[in-house]
């Protein structure tokens, strides 16, 4: 290795951990009868964020479209320690389901700590072909309910210091192939909550705004679309969803995971024809 390289990884390497080692230090009991409602909770990551905030006493709301499904995720919450756990089901590509929603986790719970918006509506895993009404119904369904219900929720996490956790992804951060809408409506959610975040920090609000930007992780919904496609590696969900928690708990802006996110993100634009190479060809496709 040559030693300008070495220099180069050992200064990432010291970089990357002058910023975990600053990172503060999360206390489980700050959970206990936490107010939180998470969204998209019926499966995948958040499903494992309403497991968490259950073992850490929380009170919890969840939302997704399925009510039956819900019902089981909110019966299991109760048993692994939840002070509360109530469901509804809601289609957030609709235009009046995230308000609602939030009226009411606010009127069961009597306010928020937490607002976890994670959920994200199905959309299709090929070349872009030119299906502007799916594209369309997806920024409804993984966006504008996001900024729909982050202003609904505003005035009770202001009142209770509370926590706006936005669920993104690495390609909210770096475009790639077959997923042009669903790339599209995470890029809207990370210039829009990036924007947030400074306004409420010029105005002193009360309240933090975290950004998570998650590489693949091993939901049903991931693996489905990348098994024999791709041999990039998936992450536990588990892990995820606890990790996603921690950042809201400790009002960290921003988490990476896994951490080699961060890293990919930093040197894609020093390397842009390298990283175009690698994207292109981490993908089996034959035209
Ligand atoms: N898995 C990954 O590899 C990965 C990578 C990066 C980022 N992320 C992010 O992590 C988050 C969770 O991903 P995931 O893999 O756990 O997703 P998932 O397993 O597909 O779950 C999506 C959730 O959203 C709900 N949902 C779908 N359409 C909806 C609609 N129209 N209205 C309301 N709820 C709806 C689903 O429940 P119903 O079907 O019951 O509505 C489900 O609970 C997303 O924000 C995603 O972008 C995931
Ligand atoms: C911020 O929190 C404090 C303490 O709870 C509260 O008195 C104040 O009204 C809050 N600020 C806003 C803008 O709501």
């Amino acid at each position: 290795m040559k030693t300008c390289t070495k220099i180069f990884l050992a200064s990432v390497a010291v970089a990357f951990l002058a910023v975990k080692w600053n990172a503060p230090s999360f206390h489980a009991e700050s959970l206990r009868g936490a107010r939180v409602l998470v969204t998209g909770a019926s499966t995948g990551i958040g499903e494992q964020m309403a497991y968490h905030y259950a073992h850490f006493g929380a009170q919890i709301i969840i939302t997704a479209r399925r009510g039956n499904v819900l019902q089981q995720v909110a019966e299991k919450c109760l048993s692994l320690g939840a002070q509360k756990a109530y469901y509804i089901a809601a289609d957030m590509a609709s235009e009046s389901d995230p308000d609602r929603v939030v009226e009411f986790a606010l009127d069961k719970l009597g306010g928020l700590d937490y607002l976890v918006l994670n959920h994200i509506g199905p959309s299709p895993f090929s070349m872009w072909d030119g299906d502007v009404e799916h594209t369309k119904w997806l920024m409804k369904a993984n966006f504008f309910s996001y900024i729909q219900m982050a202003w609904k929720a505003l005035p009770s996490l202001e009142q209770s210091q509370g926590s706006l956790v936005i669920v993104s992804s690495l390609l909210g951060k770096m475009p790639s192939p077959f997923v042009a809408p669903y790339t599209s409506t995470k890029f809207a959610l990370n210039g829009f909550f990036g924007a947030l975040q400074h306004e409420l920090a010029m105005k002193n609000s009360n309240v933090s705004i975290s950004i998570c930007t998650l590489g693949l992780i091993d939901t049903e919904s991931a693996m489905e679309k990348v098994r024999g496609v791709t041999s990039v590696p998936a992450y536990p969900a588990t892990d995820a969803a606890k990790n996603i928690i921690i950042t809201g708990a400790t009002r960290q802006s921003e988490l990476f995971y896994p951490w080699f996110t961060q890293f990919l993100i930093l040197i894609k634009d020093w390397f842009p024809s390298t990283t175009s190479y690698i994207i292109q060809n981490s993908y089996n496709y034959n035209p």
